[in-house]
């Protein structure tokens, strides 16, 4: 039993993808510089973390720095490796009270090394924890990790004549995780972003206007709610709860 009645605990997704936007015009909106917004957007993440753990959610990837955000400037990207570092080190806690397990994906060693270490670090930690995974994408693009990932796959010897989907997800960054049924996207931007570009080709995507710093849990109940609403056909003529159900 949770506290969240309104949510179908029989039709939860499974993964919940979560592009989390509007940090800066959240500062701006108050007079500040935009790190002050990406401070800000702290608390959400430990609430986001925390929803998905009580409700059963097994996998939660939170998009918190992509391939093109390198190119903000040097002020503002320093300043979110800071908040990176300080903030693992700091909510550490709160995923091993929450039983959650951390996971980075994107080009983990792009990032400063003080955060590879600060994430490696957090990673081990909480490497038997089993509620859920949480997965940070870190100097993550879409692009960036479907070209690795042919490219890891040559190298691995694949028959790349007969290449398939199912020896590309081998070499995802996402391999063993189902995709992610919710895609949410805050502060009411209707675009994908390079985010998981493969991986949310049957996802619902729901758009919360709220900026990132203004959500909470009900926010957050409130997308899972409407994608519970949603009927899903994967192409055919009925709803279907699945792509795995239509095949068979
Ligand atoms: C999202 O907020 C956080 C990151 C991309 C790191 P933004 O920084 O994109 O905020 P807006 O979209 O400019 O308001
Ligand atoms: C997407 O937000 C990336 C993250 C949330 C980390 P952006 O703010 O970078 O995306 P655009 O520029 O609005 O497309
Ligand atoms: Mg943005």
């Amino acid at each position: 039993m949770t506290s969240y009645p309104s949510i179908n605990l029989e039709k939860l997704p499974q993964h919940i993808a979560i592009i989390m936007d509007g940090n800066g015009r959240w500062a701006k909106g108050r007079g500040k510089l935009r790190i002050f917004g990406h401070s800000a957007g702290v608390t959400p993440v430990r609430e986001a973390s925390e929803l998905c753990a009580e409700l059963g959610v097994k996998y939660l990837t939170l998009y918190a720095f992509s391939t093109e955000n390198w190119s903000r400037p040097k002020v503002e990207v320093d300043a979110l490796m800071g908040l990176l570092v300080k903030t693992i080190r700091k909510e550490t806690k709160t995923l091993m009270d929450n039983n959650i397990r951390l996971h980075a994906i994107g080009e983990i060693k792009s990032l400063p090394q003080e955060c590879q270490d600060e994430l490696a670090e957090a990673i081990e930690i909480t490497k038997n924890n089993s509620r859920m995974q949480l997965n940070l994408a870190l100097s993550y693009g879409s692009r960036w990790e479907i070209i690795e990932a042919v490219k890891k796959a040559a190298l691995a010897g694949e028959d790349m004549k007969n290449f398939t989907a199912e020896i590309l997800e081998k070499y995802l960054e996402t391999t063993g995780m189902p995709d992610p049924e919710l895609l949410i996207r805050t502060s009411g931007e209707h675009r994908i972003s390079n985010f998981m570009l493969w991986q949310i080709a049957y996802s619902e995507i729901v758009i919360l206007e709220k900026l990132w710093p203004d959500i909470r849990k009900a926010d957050l109940v409130q997308a899972i709610e409407i994608y519970q609403k949603r009927e899903r056909r994967f192409g055919g003529v009925e709803a279907v709860n699945s792509l795995q159900n239509l095949k068979s």
